[in-house]
């Protein structure tokens, strides 16, 4: 069977290291493998509607920055159809027809809605659309017929329940609908990447992110003001790297080559943190180290950004012609669907002559 990628991002801000290394940088490696057949690459602006009906200009807003931190760093639009998903219609279909293959209870026990009811107090009153995304999601995902959804850990309730989606109709109905896969990032660090203050995630309330658009000089000033071991006081006391964020930071982003580079008094990473363990290495050279390594990394993204950004209106005729391409994929699949579902009347010429037989007899 061939291979088919579908993932995508809430445009409520823009993207940030952790996207970075928790996604973005493994899809471009992804669509640069040759190993997919199609790419699919969505903004939920719909999604993210759903937990901000109140606020559809942040919405709006956002759709640009995303492109741009998608086109920048180094997703194609010639390999990959970078789409909008209110664009298209079919996928709301789905949704609808999904929901009877799904109970309250089994939305009400899917962890990443709970945690996300808590943190926006939805708890006294869901908004229904809220509260179904996942049914939703598992429309995006099927629509395109994709094998494979690089997401972070949070999203597997999200694929899990779309699995169980697909065994249902394809049991019921007929075998249309394929069974994605979750792809994870590989490295723990890039799992979930902590905020600068060391906090669990990287995330816009907390004013915590390094962006992807952030200049260099923004860069710099946050990793110097980076969260490491509050027992490392002196630079002779041996240091902890456990929640330490700057050698998390490195474990995401650093290779033997950077030491070459910029700290050739080290091999690798383990040689670094030894040292800092031993005691004897102080916070502000391993940051300058981080500082050099995150440069390397964020510069031809802002490059390839600052060129994008001349041309708006050609990005998003980018997304335009995602969309309409996206469609007719999503409109191939919602036809079998309706057919296996058997609400496809009119074109079908078996049915109509059928029943043409009944009341012929009856005369
Ligand atoms: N739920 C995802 C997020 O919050 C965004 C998303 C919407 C998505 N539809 C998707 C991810 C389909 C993967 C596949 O980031």
């Amino acid at each position: 069977m061939d291979k088919i990628i579908l993932t995508g991002d809430r445009p409520t801000g823009r993207l940030h290291i952790g996207h970075y290394v928790g996604s973005l940088k493994r899809r471009v490696a992804l669509q640069n493998s040759g190993e997919y057949k199609q790419v699919f690459i969505m903004i939920a602006d719909a999604q993210a509607l759903t937990d901000n009906i109140e606020n559809p200009e942040k919405v709006r807003q956002n759709i640009i920055e995303v492109a741009l931190d998608y086109l920048s760093c180094g997703l194609d639009p010639a390999k990959s159809t970078l789409l909008i998903q209110s664009q298209i219609p079919e996928l709301c279909e789905l949704t609808f027809y999904y929901m009877d293959l799904v109970t309250v209870s089994r939305l009400q026990r899917n962890p990443t809605v709970k945690a996300e009811i808590q943190m926006r107090n939805f708890e006294a009153s869901i908004p229904v659309g809220f509260f179904t995304y996942p049914i939703s999601q598992a429309a995006d995902i099927t629509a395109f017929k994709a094998t494979t959804v690089p997401v972070g850990d949070d999203q597997l309730p999200m694929i899990e329940q779309t699995r169980e989606i697909v065994r249902k109709f394809n049991q019921i109905y007929e075998p249309v609908l394929v069974e994605p896969e979750a792809l994870l990032p590989e490295n723990a660090a890039c799992m979930r990447l902590p905020g600068i203050d060391g906090k669990a995630k990287m995330s816009k309330s907390l004013g915590n992110c390094i962006y992807l658009s952030d200049t260099a000089d923004e860069v710099r000033a946050k990793i110097m003001t980076m969260y490491t071991d509050p027992l490392h006081l002196q630079v002779s006391d041996p240091g902890h790297l456990e929640n330490n964020t700057v050698f998390t930071y490195l474990d995401a982003f650093c290779t033997d080559a950077h030491f070459e580079r910029y700290l050739p008094e080290y091999a690798n990473l383990d040689e670094l943190k030894a040292h800092y363990t031993r005691g004897g290495l102080g916070d502000v050279k391993v940051k300058r180290f981080l500082v050099n390594v995150m440069q390397e990394e964020l510069e031809p993204i802002r490059k390839r950004r600052a060129e994008f950004e001349k041309e708006i209106p050609a990005v998003y005729e980018i997304l335009k012609k995602g969309s309409e391409t996206a469609r007719q994929t999503a409109a191939q699949t919602l036809a079998q669907v309706k057919s296996a579902m058997k609400i496809n009347y009119f074109d079908d010429s078996e049915l109509i002559g059928a029943q043409s037989d009944k009341y012929a007899a009856k005369q």
